[in-house]
């Protein structure tokens, strides 16, 4: 018996939120499939679509370290897996691309296994495959691609993860630069301390966008979609990055910012028809200066 599983992109940050938000796309996506096997131990037996990237050995490959914790942790450390992965998302998009392939590879293993832990146990091993894929185990790809809609990590010790809940109006665009920015390199560059006035107006804005995911008021949603924090450092490596964010807001975007660490530039929008002539803006924006990009449009 095997278990396929499907994980989705996600978009970490939410503007305001670094390392604290996220929420969940409804494609692209990775895909893990697992078999038991009489042969102890966790192998990754085939990984597609990665241009051979990825390591196969378990112990560096972000899906096989966290399945191993997973099975450590439930005492099944000798437990035989095979596991194929089937890498659909581009590699250092900001589109959550190793926290798609770990939840994926530990929900199959879980499912596989009777379900010995609950949907939420899940997520610290999760975490572990980001710290294998960038030096930090941060929460906000990891847990709206397991819960899907938009989650509020509000401590990571202990760790407290809420569901948001999603006004019913709310899509989310996407635009995809094909550049690379590597998490690490990103997470490298910003500051280690920022103002009190500047953390003053970003916790202002949290407040605001969960306040405003409840009340489902767009235009509070709207007026809190700031960073002062984070796009100011890492959108000078995203080429054309404020004349995408202006064509999304002239075409009536909520808001939006980075998608994660970049280069992926999300919007929030109210209705699928503004969210589909904002993510073409986006797109003709980008590629007015030579940028080609691909470009996903969901409900939240
Ligand atoms: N919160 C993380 C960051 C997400 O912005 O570095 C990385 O995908």
């Amino acid at each position: 018996m095997s278990i396929r599983v499907f994980a989705p992109a996600t978009v970490a940050n939410v503007a305001c939120g670094y390392d604290v938000l996220g929420l969940a796309l409804g494609q692209p996506g990775d895909e893990v499939i697992i078999k038991k096997s009489d042969k102890a131990g966790v192998r990754i037996t085939e990984i597609t679509g990665d241009d051979g990237r990825l390591p196969t050995d378990p112990l560096k490959n972000t899906v096989g370290i966290s399945v191993i914790k997973y099975l450590e942790a439930i005492g099944a450390k000798e437990q035989g897996l095979e596991i194929t992965l089937h890498k659909k998302m581009p590699f250092g998009s900001g589109l959550g691309s190793s926290a798609a392939s770990t939840v994926a590879g530990v929900f199959a293993a879980n499912e596989l296994l009777g379900k010995p832990l609950t949907q939420e146990n899940l997520l610290p091993f999760a975490m572990e495959g980001e710290r294998v894929a960038c030096g930090s185990a941060h929460a906000d790809n990891v847990a709206p691609a397991l819960y899907g809609g938009i989650v509020l990590i509000r401590s990571y010790k202990p760790l407290d993860v809420i569901k948001l809940p999603v006004p019913s109006e709310l899509y989310v665009t996407v635009v995809h630069p094909h550049i690379e920015v590597a998490t690490k390199d990103a997470r490298q560059i910003l500051k280690s301390n920022i103002s009190f006035q500047r953390a003053i107006e970003q916790w202002g804005n949290v407040g605001g966008l969960v306040a405003g995911l409840y009340q489902e008021d767009y235009d509070l949603i709207s007026r809190s979609l700031k960073d002062v924090v984070v796009e100011p450092v890492r959108s000078i490596l995203i080429p054309g990055f404020e004349s995408v964010k202006q064509a999304a807001l002239d075409n009536g975007a909520l808001g939006g910012s980075i998608s994660g660490s970049g280069p992926s530039i999300f919007s929030l929008c109210k209705g699928e028809e503004i969210a589909g002539q904002v993510a073409e803006a986006k797109r003709k924006a980008f590629s007015e200066i030579g940028i080609h990009c691909d470009v996903y449009v969901s409900p939240v």
